[in-house]
């Protein structure tokens, strides 16, 4: 059976040509890039040219490039780092919304925790950080406010740009998790007019573990790891060189091909979204079709539990997400649904269609046609009523 890979927001595959250059990299330029001898020397230009090729696509100066192990941990650094650094000067409040990656959500709880303020940002069935909640929120002791670039489960592009201009007016720092943006959209950190920025290779087909933080000069942040001097401080340990090799090959891949994928992406998803719901009684999209990344489309089925339309559709040959978690045999409600104030059966009946470098035209037509019947089956075994909590 052919597979069909519809999963990219959760990780995409890594390209031949970032495999390659890896490769390269671990037989050949295994220097320490710490090391002042060539075998150091060779590692470390390797080093320098992926920091050029990740600041390209962020609009950035290579200077201002941490590599990181993940979004994860870039996400961490960057909270943790400027909470910790600002605490001294009495700046105790936090800002973020209700629909970020666990990422940022649990570190700015584990800081709540610690004696932080927190606010969290709500959101309308857009999906869309308000500006005026964010003024709202704003006070004279906020340190920090992390708003994500895009979100992860339903794609809508946030007003970056807007928010970190009244972060500023504040004088708060500003940080964007653009993990579901970087090779996606085009990125500019200057007219974002952000602090700090992470993202993360894997999705945008660089390998797994390996991410980057940029940092705009001047911003105080304490480093989250203490050892070497590497990453200017701001992240010892030896560096991962292949695999920051091989996000530079996947960032200069993405920058060239963005217009154009981009384009073809869109075009495929509002196919697929439109089909689904025009054939599949019973569905609807959930958040705003724009501003949204072109690949990403999240949709509700009445009646339906998603895990189990999840499964069928991958005995079918095809691979999906839902955004609600089961755990401790109950079906957690996707809380970024739950943040937008959708009613239970479309928080916990969401499934993620996420596109990809690899998805045709002939996957969308297989997805549309297998669709329609496998909800009706899945029904048919159910006996609430439409729209009812399961
Ligand atoms: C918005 C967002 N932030 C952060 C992450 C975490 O990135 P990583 O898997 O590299 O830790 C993800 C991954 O799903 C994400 O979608």
């Amino acid at each position: 059976m052919s597979r069909i890979y519809l999963d990219h927001n959760a990780t995409t595959p890594p390209s031949p040509a970032a495999v390659d250059r890896m490769s390269a990299v671990l037989k050949e330029e295994f220097g320490n890039p710490s090391s002042v001898h060539h075998f150091g020397q060779r590692a470390k230009a390797a080093l320098d040219e992926a920091r050029t090729s990740v600041a390209l696509l962020l609009g950035a100066d290579p200077s201002e490039i941490v590599f990181t192990g993940s979004g994860t941990e870039g996400d961490n650094i960057a909270i943790r780092g400027v909470a910790e650094a600002l605490e001294v000067t009495g700046r105790k409040h936090l800002v973020t919304s209700s629909i970020e990656h666990e990422a940022v959500l649990n570190t700015v709880k584990a800081l709540a925790r610690r004696g932080w303020r927190t606010t969290l940002l709500t959101v309308d069935e857009s999906g869309v950080v308000s500006p005026d909640e964010l003024s709202k929120a704003l006070a004279d002791d906020t340190a920090l406010v992390s708003v994500m670039h895009a979100n992860n489960e339903i794609g809508t592009i946030q007003p970056i740009a807007e928010l970190a201009r009244l972060a500023r007016e504040r004088r708060a720092i500003f940080h964007t998790d653009a993990v579901q943006t970087a090779g996606k959209i085009p990125i500019d950190v200057k007219a974002l007019g952000v602090d700090l920025l992470s993202i993360s290779a894997h999705k945008f087909y660089g390998p797994k573990g390996v991410g980057a933080l940029w940092i705009r000069r001047g911003v105080r942040l304490n480093p989250a790891l203490t050892g070497g001097k590497q990453e200017r401080g701001r992240r010892s340990g030896t560096e991962n060189v292949a695999g920051i090799v091989g996000m530079g090959v996947a960032a200069r891949e993405a920058l060239a091909k963005m217009a154009v994928e981009q384009t073809r992406l869109a075009a495929l998803r509002d196919k697929l979204e439109s089909l689904i719901l025009s054939r599949v009684p019973g569905t609807a999209r959930n958040g705003v079709a724009e501003p949204r990344v072109a690949n990403t489309t999240n949709i509700s089925f009445d009646r339906i539990e998603a895990e189990s339309l999840l499964i069928a559709l991958d005995l079918e040959g095809i691979a999906v997400s839902t955004g609600s978690a089961c755990s401790s045999g109950t079906l957690e409600p996707s809380h970024v649904l739950k943040a937008m104030g959708l009613p239970a059966h479309r928080t916990q009946n969401s499934i993620r269609f996420s596109l990809g470098a690899a998805n045709t035209d002939e996957d969308v037509e297989r997805v549309v046609t297998v669709l329609p019947g496998i909800v009706e089956k899945l029904r048919s075994l159910t006996r609430s009523p439409v729209g009812g909590r399961r």
